[in-house]
C-alpha cells in the first residue's frame, strides 16, 4: 500500500502539473510537483547526490580514473564535470569531443549521471576557460572596461561575436551529447557558464556599455516588472519603489545613481574604513543598484541566447550558478556584478526565460536564508557548490525540495567512511518516499543541536515530538519504559559507530527527513544523530498513539524491503521509537484507548 500510495502521488503530479520539457521519450527535464520542482530522467524523479569536481580534474581520463570508484565508494549517483570551450574548441570551429565521449562512457561503467557545466565565455567572472584564438582577437571579442578605462580578461557583455561563438560551440557540444547519449540518458543536466559577472568594477565601462547604460531600461524589463510588480523580490522592489516605481527611463533614473567613476573598487570589503556593523550588514544590502540589475539584464540576455541555442541542440535542463554577495565581498565588483543573485531574479527571469534554475554556490554558514532567498517565486533548488556538509543535504533535500546537491571538489573529500557518504546512503535509501512527497505538506525536514528543546512537527493527521538523543548507534539494552509521546531524557552519549562507521564528527547534531507517507504510516531517516520520536493524535479520538511495524530497511527499485523488523528491547517494548543515526525507518502507528 505503500507502494501505491507513492505511485498516485507520481502519477497526480504527472498528470496535472505543466512540465517544463519533453516527457514521452524519457529525456531530462524539469516537472512540478507541488511547490517542488523535480528532475525527471527516464520517466521518474531523480535526486541527485552528487559532488562537483575541481576545475580541471577532468581534462583527461587519465586523471580521471583513480576517481570514480571513490565516487561511487561515497554513494553518490552522478557528479558535477566541467567542459572547457578552450579544450573542446581547440581551433575555431574544430571540436574535441574524444574527452566529452569517454567521461560519459565511465560514468555509465560506474553507473554515475553526469551534469556537465559549460566553461565557456565565463568562469568565476573571468574569461579564463574561452580558447586561445578567442583571447587573441580582441577586437573582434571585446573585454569589458573597469574604471579608469582599463581592460581585464573578461569578456564583455557588449560582444555579439562572443556571445554567438559561444553559443555555437555550446550548440555543437549540446548536439553532440544528444547525439551519444539522447537514449542513455547520462548526462541529466547541464551548467551555463560559471559565476558569472562583473568583477573589480560595479559594471562594464566599455564605450558600449556605458552608452547602453545611459539610454533607457530596455521595454521589455520594464513590462516585466509591471507584470509581476506583486511578486518582486522585496530588495528590487525598494529599489524601485523608492526611486519613484517609474515605468520608464535611464537605468539611474529608474534605480537610482550607480557608481561613480571616480570611486574605486577594493578587491574584498572587509578592511578599514568599514565598521564592524557595516561588515556584518553590509553584504545584505544592495549597493549602486542600478550598476548591478544593469549587468544582470546584459548577462542574462547574452546566457539566454547560449541556452536557447545549446536547447536546440539538446533540450535538457540548464541552470545558472552564483558567486554569492557576502561579508567579504558585499559590493557588485567584488563579487561578480550582475550574476544570478536573489536580489536580480525577476530580472534574470525576464531577461534569460530559457534558464531553467538560477543556482547558489553556498559555501556561507546562513545556509537556510540562502536557499529561502534561491526559492522564491518557485526558483527550483540545486545546489552545485557547497561544502561537504552533511546537515546541509538534509536541509536541501527535505526542506528546500533539492534536485540535488553537490560539496565541490569532491575528489579531495569523497570516500566511504565521511558523514556525506552515510547521508547519501540513508537518503539514496528513502529517495523514493522522498520524491513522491517533496513538495508537498507531508514531508518535513528537522535540524537539532545537542542540548536543545524537543521540537515539535505536524505531520499527517499526527504531532511527532523529536528529541536529540546523540550521535551514532543508540544503545539496544533495555531502556526505562516510558508512554510515547513523553520526552525522554537523552541516554548516555550515544555510542559511536553507526551504520555509517564513522567517529564522531562535525558538530553535535541531528538532522532527519519525515515523511507522511499515507493514513497512519509514515518514513523516516536520520543522519548523524539520532531522535526520539513521540506521536500526538491531530485528530479527536483515542489519545493514545502505539506504534505498529516498526521496520528499518530501504528501499530497492522501489518496493520498502525490511532490513529489521524492530520491537522489545529496540521499541521501549514499544512504546518508545527511536530514530537512529544514519537510519531509514517505516513506523506505522495506531490508536487506542
Ligand atoms: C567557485 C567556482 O565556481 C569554482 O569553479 C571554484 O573556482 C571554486 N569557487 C573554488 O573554491
Amino acid at each position: 500500500m505503500t507502494i501505491a500510495w507513492i505511485a498516485l502521488a507520481c502519477c497526480a503530479a504527472t498528470t496535472t502539473v505543466p512540465c517544463y520539457g519533453q516527457t514521452a521519450t524519457g529525456i531530462p527535464h524539469l516537472q512540478k510537483q507541488g511547490t517542488a520542482t523535480q528532475l525527471i530522467v527516464d520517466g521518474k524523479p531523480f535526486l541527485a547526490l552528487t559532488g562537483e569536481l575541481g576545475n580541471n580534474t577532468a581534462t583527461s581520463l587519465e586523471n580521471m580514473q583513480p576517481i570514480w570508484p571513490r565516487l561511487v565508494a561515497g554513494n553518490m549517483n552522478c557528479v558535477l564535470a566541467a567542459i572547457s570551450w578552450a579544450q573542446m574548441e581547440p581551433a575555431e570551429g574544430k571540436y574535441e569531443f574524444a574527452l566529452t565521449d569517454g567521461l560519459i562512457q565511465e560514468a555509465q561503467r560506474n553507473n554515475l549521471k553526469l551534469v556537465f557545466l559549460w566553461f565557456g565565455s565565463w568562469k568565476n567572472g573571468l574569461s579564463s576557460y574561452a580558447p586561445t584564438w578567442v583571447k587573441r582577437d580582441y577586437k573582434r571579442f571585446p573585454r569589458i572596461r573597469i574604471r579608469g578605462g582599463k581592460s581585464i580578461e573578461l569578456l564583455s557583455t557588449f560582444g555579439d561575436a562572443s556571445r554567438d561563438a559561444d553559443a555555437r560551440a555550446f550548440q555543437a557540444l549540446m548536439r553532440h551529447i544528444k547525439e551519444v547519449d539522447g537514449q542513455r540518458h547520462t548526462v541529466v543536466m547541464i551548467q551555463v557558464e560559471n559565476e558569472v559577472g562583473v568583477l573589480r568594477d560595479s559594471r562594464d565601462r566599455s564605450e558600449a556599455a556605458s552608452r547602453a547604460f545611459a539610454g533607457p531600461v530596455p521595454k521589455e524589463l520594464m513590462d516585466y516588472l509591471q507584470q509581476h510588480e506583486d511578486t518582486l523580490a522585496p530588495e528590487l522592489k525598494e529599489v524601485w519603489t523608492s526611486n519613484g516605481s517609474k515605468t520608464s527611463g535611464t537605468w539611474e533614473e529608474v534605480f537610482g545613481p550607480g557608481k561613480p567613476d571616480s570611486v574605486d573598487m577594493p578587491i574584498q570589503t572587509n578592511s578599514p574604513p568599514l565598521s564592524q556593523e557595516e561588515y556584518q550588514s553590509g553584504w545584505r544590502k544592495l549597493h549602486w543598484p542600478a550598476d548591478e540589475f544593469f549587468m544582470a539584464w546584459n548577462y542574462a540576455k547574452y546566457v539566454n541566447k547560449v541556452v536557447e541555442q545549446g536547447k536546440a541542440g539538446y533540450n535538457i535542463p540548464m541552470y545558472v550558478n552564483g558567486w554569492l554577495q557576502q561579508p567579504n565581498m558585499a559590493w557588485p565588483g567584488t563579487y561578480p556584478s550582475g550574476g544570478p543573485l536573489p536580489q536580480v531574479h525577476d530580472i534574470w527571469r525576464a531577461g534569460a526565460p530559457a534558464v531553467d534554475v538560477l543556482a547558489p554556490d553556498l559555501y556561507l554558514q546562513y545556509f537556510d536564508e540562502v536557499a529561502q532567498r534561491f526559492t522564491r517565486n518557485g526558483n527550483p533548488f540545486f545546489v552545485p557548490e557547497t561544502s561537504a556538509n552533511a546537515a546541509n543535504a538534509f536541509l536541501a533535500v527535505g526542506k528546500y525540495n533539492a534536485i540535488g546537491f553537490s560539496p565541490f571538489g569532491i575528489e579531495r573529500s569523497v570516500g566511504p567512511d565521511n558523514e556525506l557518504a552515510a547521508a547519501y546512503h540513508v537518503l539514496s535509501e528513502m529517495a523514493p518516499v522522498i520524491l513522491a512527497q517533496q513538495g508537498r505538506d507531508t514531508i518535513a525536514t528537522v535540524l537539532m543541536n545537542q542540548g536543545d528543546a524537543p521540537k515539535s512537527v505536524k505531520l499527517g493527521d499526527y504531532t511527532l515530538s523529536l528529541t536529540y538523543i546523540g550521535r551514532g548507534r543508540v544503545p539496544i539494552a533495555p531502556e526505562p519504559a516510558a508512554p510515547a509521546g513523553r520526552q525522554q531524557a537523552p541516554p548516555p552519549q550515544a555510542q559511536a559507530g553507526g551504520r555509517g562507521g564513522q567517529a564522531a564528527q562535525g558538530p553535535a547534531q541531528a538532522n532527519a527527513i519525515l515523511v507522511s507517507s499515507g493514513p497512519d504510516e509514515f518514513f523516516m531517516c536520520a543522519g548523524s544523530g539520532g531522535l526520539r520520536v513521540a506521536f500526538t493524535p491531530g485528530l479527536p479520538g483515542p489519545a493514545t498513539v502505539g506504534l505498529g511495524d516498526v521496520q528499518e530497511g530501504r528501499f530497492v527499485d522501489g518496493k520498502w524491503v525490511v532490513v529489521r523488523q524492530l520491537g522489545g528491547d529496540d521499541t521501549g517494548q514499544g512504546e518508545i521509537l527511536t530514530l537512529r543515526a544514519n537510519t531509514a525507518m517505516r513506523v506505522t502507528v495506531y490508536r487506542y484507548e
